[in-house]
């Protein structure tokens, strides 16, 4: 067996230890993207918090959302029966028609209720979506976390001045912005050229990444002629999965290289490398083994600048 993961980084400014790449868990309820109920079940997700806890993962990422609140439930269940305690960051969003502070109050007392837990480690909003501008949210955030139900306070989606902002608004209640949490894998490198990641790196503030395997792509499972079932059709077509293989390659001759390391440990390891905390989702023990062999060694620059390169490519 191999030793739990002991290497820790720390959110943002907050002091919260963090494991080098978290587990995501949209999946853990959710019928609608992921197929929940058919392919995979309670069984499967319950044995996969099992492995991330033996694996030493101390993050765990869900939403309100997810599952209509399944995958909330569902944490905080295993949690509770675990007798442990981990990070566990959760979201709210902000729906267009939630115009006030109340809103937030109202959608925390729920995700906590869901989960089982007097406060979450780190409470982020989900979409900076309008009308509600970000200082008002921010100070929502704030009070949150005076009255001790958030320990911490993330984004989600956030562009460059939406962060500014967020971390401005936060920073006169003596708070710090801990995190923001957007789309980046090696296919979709968008904060790499829009300042986020820049920002991040300026402000100390936690770049997590979702889905750094491009929701499977990465794997090398899903090829033209195998693709992604369900709604993943429609996001990656015939095209796009061919023009993705030629990178797929480069991840699995450079996991050789690693000692047999697999394209999804490499896709991993490379957003650690890029200064990321990834949360890959994972259905099942098999998933969560796999995605944990992304910890513990480190791609060299030379391959980290030959998969930016190739990466480039695809989007061409
Ligand atoms: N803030 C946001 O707006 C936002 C948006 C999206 C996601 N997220 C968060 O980020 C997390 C991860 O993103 P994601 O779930 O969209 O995508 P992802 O992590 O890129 O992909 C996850 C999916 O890939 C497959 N997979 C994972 N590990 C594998 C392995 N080792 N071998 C083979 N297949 C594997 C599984 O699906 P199959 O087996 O079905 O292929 C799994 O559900 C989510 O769970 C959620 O917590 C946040």
């Amino acid at each position: 067996m191999t030793e739990p993961i002991s290497e820790r980084v720390t959110l943002g400014n907050t002091g919260i230890a963090i494991t080098p790449m978290g587990i995501g868990t949209w999946a853990w309820g959710d019928g609608v993207m992921w197929g929940y109920g058919k392919g995979y079940t309670d069984a499967d997700v319950r044995a996969a918090f099992d492995a991330t806890v033996a694996a030493g993962i101390n993050f765990f990422d869900t939403a309100e959302v997810y599952g209509l609140g399944r995958s909330e439930k569902l944490l905080g269940q295993f949690i509770r029966e675990s007798g442990q305690t981990f990070v566990v960051a959760t979201k709210f969003m902000p729906f267009p028609f939630w115009l006030t502070k109340n809103a937030l109050r109202r959608a925390l007392r729920n995700s906590l209720k869901r989960l089982g837990m007097p406060r979450t480690d780190l409470y982020q909003m989900h979409f900076p979506l309008p009308p509600v501008p970000v200082e008002t949210w921010m100070d929502a955030m704030a009070e949150a976390v005076e009255a001790g139900f958030v320990r911490a306070v993330g984004v989600s989606n956030y562009d460059m001045k939406q962060m500014g902002r967020a971390h401005t608004a936060l920073a006169k209640r003596g708070i710090p912005l801990a995190s923001n949490q957007v789309f980046y894998s090696l296919l979709h490198r968008d904060p790499e050229f829009n300042g986020v990641a820049q920002l991040c790196k300026d402000l100390n503030i936690t770049l997590i990444a979702y889905s750094p395997l491009e929701k499977g792509v990465l794997t090398g499972k899903y090829t033209p002629d195998n693709p992604p079932p369900g709604p993943r059709k429609n996001i990656y077509s015939r095209e796009y999965l061919q023009k993705a293989q030629p990178l797929i390659e480069m991840l699995r001759d450079f996991g050789d290289a690693h000692g047999g390391k697999t394209p999804a440990q490499v896709a991993l390891n490379w957003t650690i490398c890029k200064g990321a905390v990834p949360i890959p989702g994972a259905k099942n023990v098999r998933q969560v083994q796999s995605n944990v062999g992304a910890l513990g060694w480190r791609l060299t620059d030379d391959e980290v600048a030959a998969l930016d390169e190739l990466s480039l490519a695809v989007k061409a």
